[in-house]
Protein backbone atom coordinates (compact mmCIF):
# COMPACT_ATOMS: atom_id res chain seq x y z
CA UNK A 1 0.00 0.00 0.00
CA UNK A 2 1.35 3.29 -0.87
CA UNK A 3 1.78 5.88 1.90
CA UNK A 4 1.02 9.24 1.65
CA UNK A 5 3.95 11.30 1.92
CA UNK A 6 5.19 12.92 5.16
CA UNK A 7 5.41 16.71 5.44
CA UNK A 8 3.25 17.82 2.20
CA UNK A 9 1.18 21.03 2.82
CA UNK A 10 -1.78 19.42 3.87
CA UNK A 11 -0.26 17.21 6.28
CA UNK A 12 1.19 20.34 7.96
CA UNK A 13 -2.42 22.68 7.76
CA UNK A 14 -4.41 22.97 10.83
CA UNK A 15 -8.14 20.66 11.11
CA UNK A 16 -10.64 23.21 9.10
CA UNK A 17 -13.70 22.99 11.59
CA UNK A 18 -16.36 21.17 9.09
CA UNK A 19 -18.89 23.94 8.31
CA UNK A 20 -22.31 22.84 8.53
CA UNK A 21 -25.61 23.90 7.14
CA UNK A 22 -26.34 26.82 10.06
CA UNK A 23 -24.11 28.79 7.60
CA UNK A 24 -26.91 29.94 5.15
CA UNK A 25 -29.23 29.98 8.52
CA UNK A 26 -27.33 31.60 10.75
CA UNK A 27 -26.93 35.38 9.54
CA UNK A 28 -24.41 36.41 11.79
CA UNK A 29 -22.21 36.01 14.62
CA UNK A 30 -23.70 38.13 17.74
CA UNK A 31 -20.93 36.75 20.26
CA UNK A 32 -17.80 34.70 19.83
CA UNK A 33 -16.84 31.68 21.57
CA UNK A 34 -13.95 33.61 22.56
CA UNK A 35 -16.35 36.44 24.40
CA UNK A 36 -18.27 33.62 25.87
CA UNK A 37 -15.24 32.60 27.56
CA UNK A 38 -13.97 35.32 28.79
CA UNK A 39 -17.25 36.91 30.02
CA UNK A 40 -17.32 33.65 32.24
CA UNK A 41 -14.89 33.69 34.07
CA UNK A 42 -15.18 37.43 35.14
CA UNK A 43 -18.58 35.87 36.21
CA UNK A 44 -17.84 32.75 38.18
CA UNK A 45 -15.35 35.05 40.29
CA UNK A 46 -17.84 37.28 41.14
CA UNK A 47 -20.16 34.02 42.01
CA UNK A 48 -17.20 32.77 44.45
CA UNK A 49 -16.92 36.59 46.07
CA UNK A 50 -20.38 36.39 46.66
CA UNK A 51 -20.90 32.80 47.61
CA UNK A 52 -17.77 32.40 49.11
CA UNK A 53 -17.65 30.21 52.63
CA UNK A 54 -20.85 28.17 51.80
CA UNK A 55 -22.00 25.07 50.03
CA UNK A 56 -24.28 26.32 46.85
CA UNK A 57 -26.83 24.37 44.94
CA UNK A 58 -26.83 25.47 41.49
CA UNK A 59 -29.95 24.82 39.56
CA UNK A 60 -30.50 24.73 35.98
CA UNK A 61 -33.18 24.96 33.78
CA UNK A 62 -33.30 22.42 31.19
CA UNK A 63 -32.67 22.05 28.29
CA UNK A 64 -31.18 25.68 26.92
CA UNK A 65 -28.44 26.04 29.84
CA UNK A 66 -26.76 23.49 29.15
CA UNK A 67 -23.77 24.60 27.37
CA UNK A 68 -23.49 27.79 29.72
CA UNK A 69 -23.86 25.59 32.93
CA UNK A 70 -21.03 23.40 31.40
CA UNK A 71 -18.87 26.28 31.00
CA UNK A 72 -19.47 28.44 34.35
CA UNK A 73 -19.47 25.58 36.99
CA UNK A 74 -16.13 24.08 35.80
CA UNK A 75 -14.52 27.95 36.47
CA UNK A 76 -16.86 28.13 40.18
CA UNK A 77 -13.85 27.24 42.35
CA UNK A 78 -16.51 26.44 44.92
CA UNK A 79 -17.92 23.30 46.74
CA UNK A 80 -21.67 22.99 45.07
CA UNK A 81 -23.64 20.72 44.34
CA UNK A 82 -26.02 20.72 41.06
CA UNK A 83 -29.78 20.19 40.64
CA UNK A 84 -32.06 20.46 37.25
CA UNK A 85 -35.45 21.69 36.63
CA UNK A 86 -37.27 21.19 33.33
CA UNK A 87 -39.46 23.94 31.96
CA UNK A 88 -40.41 24.69 29.04
CA UNK A 89 -42.47 27.09 27.41
CA UNK A 90 -42.29 27.80 23.76
CA UNK A 91 -43.00 24.12 22.48
CA UNK A 92 -41.14 23.79 19.27
CA UNK A 93 -41.85 27.64 17.40
CA UNK A 94 -40.69 30.84 18.67
CA UNK A 95 -43.98 32.30 20.40
CA UNK A 96 -44.11 32.22 24.16
CA UNK A 97 -46.84 29.80 25.28
CA UNK A 98 -47.89 28.02 28.18
CA UNK A 99 -45.02 26.73 30.88
CA UNK A 100 -44.66 23.55 31.37
CA UNK A 101 -42.89 21.70 34.27
CA UNK A 102 -41.51 18.46 32.75
CA UNK A 103 -38.96 17.48 35.89
CA UNK A 104 -38.92 18.79 39.38
CA UNK A 105 -35.66 19.31 41.51
CA UNK A 106 -34.38 16.33 43.52
CA UNK A 107 -32.10 17.95 46.15
CA UNK A 108 -33.28 19.20 48.92
CA UNK A 109 -32.52 23.46 48.76
CA UNK A 110 -33.98 24.11 52.69
CA UNK A 111 -31.48 26.96 54.01
CA UNK A 112 -29.13 26.72 51.58
CA UNK A 113 -27.52 29.32 48.99
CA UNK A 114 -29.14 28.70 45.63
CA UNK A 115 -27.95 29.80 42.29
CA UNK A 116 -30.72 29.46 39.81
CA UNK A 117 -28.66 29.24 35.99
CA UNK A 118 -30.60 29.97 32.55
CA UNK A 119 -29.41 30.55 28.98
CA UNK A 120 -31.55 33.43 28.70
CA UNK A 121 -33.69 35.53 30.58
CA UNK A 122 -36.89 36.95 27.77
CA UNK A 123 -40.22 37.81 28.81
CA UNK A 124 -39.28 36.98 32.34
CA UNK A 125 -42.09 34.62 32.19
CA UNK A 126 -40.17 31.61 32.94
CA UNK A 127 -38.75 33.20 35.51
CA UNK A 128 -41.65 34.35 37.86
CA UNK A 129 -43.12 30.73 37.32
CA UNK A 130 -39.80 29.60 38.90
CA UNK A 131 -38.99 31.92 41.62
CA UNK A 132 -42.12 31.30 44.02
CA UNK A 133 -41.53 27.72 43.38
CA UNK A 134 -38.02 27.55 44.38
CA UNK A 135 -38.90 29.78 47.30
CA UNK A 136 -41.36 28.05 48.56
CA UNK A 137 -38.91 25.95 49.44
CA UNK A 138 -37.51 28.22 51.90
CA UNK A 139 -33.44 28.44 50.79
CA UNK A 140 -31.19 30.77 52.61
CA UNK A 141 -30.63 32.92 49.39
CA UNK A 142 -31.81 32.57 45.93
CA UNK A 143 -29.92 34.25 43.02
CA UNK A 144 -30.21 34.20 39.55
CA UNK A 145 -27.62 33.81 36.60
CA UNK A 146 -28.14 33.95 33.31
CA UNK A 147 -26.06 34.36 29.95
CA UNK A 148 -28.16 36.45 28.10
CA UNK A 149 -30.62 38.76 29.13
CA UNK A 150 -33.17 40.78 26.73
CA UNK A 151 -34.83 43.34 28.83
CA UNK A 152 -36.52 45.18 25.80
CA UNK A 153 -38.93 42.12 26.25
CA UNK A 154 -39.60 42.00 29.54
CA UNK A 155 -43.21 41.71 30.88
CA UNK A 156 -42.36 40.33 34.38
CA UNK A 157 -40.52 42.56 36.95
CA UNK A 158 -38.14 40.35 36.98
CA UNK A 159 -33.93 40.97 36.98
CA UNK A 160 -30.97 38.37 36.99
CA UNK A 161 -28.13 39.22 39.41
CA UNK A 162 -25.74 38.00 37.08
CA UNK A 163 -25.79 38.31 33.46
CA UNK A 164 -23.35 37.52 30.99
CA UNK A 165 -24.46 39.61 28.02
CA UNK A 166 -26.92 42.51 27.18
CA UNK A 167 -28.42 41.95 23.93
CA UNK A 168 -30.87 43.75 21.85
CA UNK A 169 -34.22 42.04 20.54
CA UNK A 170 -32.69 39.61 18.37
CA UNK A 171 -33.83 35.85 17.15
CA UNK A 172 -30.17 34.42 18.64
CA UNK A 173 -30.01 30.81 18.62
CA UNK A 174 -26.52 28.80 19.72
CA UNK A 175 -24.63 27.42 22.93
CA UNK A 176 -27.99 25.96 24.24
CA UNK A 177 -30.15 28.17 22.50
CA UNK A 178 -32.50 26.35 19.89
CA UNK A 179 -35.03 27.50 17.32
CA UNK A 180 -37.44 24.10 17.02
CA UNK A 181 -34.79 22.35 19.00
CA UNK A 182 -31.94 23.01 16.42
CA UNK A 183 -28.62 25.28 16.56
CA UNK A 184 -27.99 24.24 20.46
CA UNK A 185 -24.70 22.78 19.70
CA UNK A 186 -23.29 26.44 17.88
CA UNK A 187 -20.46 27.22 19.88
CA UNK A 188 -21.01 30.69 19.97
CA UNK A 189 -24.46 33.03 19.82
CA UNK A 190 -25.45 34.09 16.69
CA UNK A 191 -28.73 35.86 14.96
CA UNK A 192 -30.79 33.52 13.10
CA UNK A 193 -31.67 34.32 9.49
CA UNK A 194 -35.19 35.43 9.13
CA UNK A 195 -35.52 33.00 5.97
CA UNK A 196 -34.74 30.20 8.61
CA UNK A 197 -37.89 30.34 10.68
CA UNK A 198 -40.11 31.99 7.75
CA UNK A 199 -39.37 28.70 5.88
CA UNK A 200 -39.73 26.50 8.96
CA UNK A 201 -43.01 24.44 9.72
CA UNK A 202 -43.40 25.68 12.98
CA UNK A 203 -44.84 28.43 14.11
CA UNK A 204 -43.00 31.66 13.07
CA UNK A 205 -41.60 35.20 14.12
CA UNK A 206 -39.45 36.09 16.70
CA UNK A 207 -39.48 35.28 20.49
C1 LIG B 1 -36.25 29.51 27.05
C2 LIG B 1 -35.06 29.83 27.93
C3 LIG B 1 -35.68 30.42 29.16
C4 LIG B 1 -36.96 31.02 28.66
C5 LIG B 1 -36.83 32.50 28.66
O1 LIG B 1 -36.73 28.29 27.42
O2 LIG B 1 -34.31 28.68 28.20
O3 LIG B 1 -35.93 29.44 30.14
O4 LIG B 1 -37.17 30.54 27.34
O5 LIG B 1 -37.98 33.10 28.12
P1 LIG B 1 -38.96 33.98 28.98
O6 LIG B 1 -38.12 34.91 29.81
O7 LIG B 1 -39.74 34.70 27.91
O8 LIG B 1 -39.81 33.09 29.81
P2 LIG B 1 -37.59 27.30 26.49
O9 LIG B 1 -38.95 27.19 27.09
O10 LIG B 1 -37.46 27.73 25.07
O11 LIG B 1 -36.92 25.90 26.71
P3 LIG B 1 -35.45 25.41 26.41
O12 LIG B 1 -34.62 25.88 27.57
O13 LIG B 1 -35.60 23.94 26.39
O14 LIG B 1 -34.99 25.99 25.10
Amino acid sequence: MARAPQNTPSRRRAPRRREGRWRQEVERVLITEDQIARRIQVLAREIEHDFRGREMVVVSLLNGTVMFLADLIRHLNLPLRLDFMGVSSYGLGTQSGELIFTKELRLDVRGRDVLLVDDILDTGKTMSRVLPKIQALKPRRLKICVMLDKPSRRTEKIEADYVGFKIPDYFVVGYGLDFAERYRNLPFVGVLHPLAYKQSRQPAGPK
